[in-house]
């Protein structure tokens, strides 16, 4: 089932077009998932942040969570474990980049060297890191918050209680390190936590 597209506020990041051949074949690629309209929206806050994002940042933003398209990956207990859990969020980073990186050798219009800076940057999009490191995990954050961050996925489908939902919504904006996010983040953050049941948010 595709989740649906959240409506964008005026002051979010807007919707662009792919920029490039690559880009657009990688939207193709990455249609089926559930969570196509995430990584869609990744992209646009990227260049949001980085109106100059070269071509690497870009496709790493639409490709970035894409092993959960495939069977076999691996699961985070909802209830128990730390969201930053860093054997859980690596072994999601890194085979991701392992299925972008398969993905991309197939493509005669990218370089190893661009395909290893794709790969690099998905690697690193959880924890953030240098050039485009942080870029890139902090737009993951807003869109996560834009569109995944809603109580009827997390508490009404049971997936999360309420106060899981909570921590896992302030740790996406918290671990931002770019300032040009924090103003978007605090808002889109409001937004999400004003979903919650009022009884738990004292
Ligand atoms: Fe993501």
């Amino acid at each position: 089932m595709t989740v649906p597209r959240t409506a964008v506020a005026p002051w979010a990041a807007p919707e662009i077009a792919p920029a490039t051949d690559v880009e657009r074949a990688a939207q193709e690629w990455i249609a089926p998932y559930d969570q196509a309209w995430h990584l869609l929206r990744t992209r646009d806050w990227v260049v949001y942040l980085r109106p100059d994002a070269p071509m690497e940042l870009r496709l790493a933003a639409l490709v970035h969570d894409i092993e959960r398209m495939f069977p076999g990956g691996p699961r985070l207990d909802l209830d128990t474990q730390a969201w930053d859990d860093p054997w859980y969020l690596f072994a999601h980073s890194t085979r991701s980049a392992e299925f972008v990186d398969g993905w991309l050798r197939e493509r005669s219009d990218v370089t190893p060297e661009q395909r290893h800076e794709v790969c690099r940057l998905v690697a690193l999009h959880e924890v953030g890191g240098l050039r485009g490191g942080d870029d890139l995990q902090a737009a993951d954050s807003l869109s996560f918050l834009e569109t995944l961050a809603d109580p009827s996925v997390w508490i009404v489908s049971g997936a999360a209680s309420a106060d899981r939902a909570e921590s896992k919504f302030r740790y996406s904006a918290d671990r931002i390190r770019v300032p040009a996010a924090h103003e978007p983040a605090a808002r889109l953050l409001a937004a999400a936590l004003n979903g919650l049941p009022k009884k738990e948010r004292t």
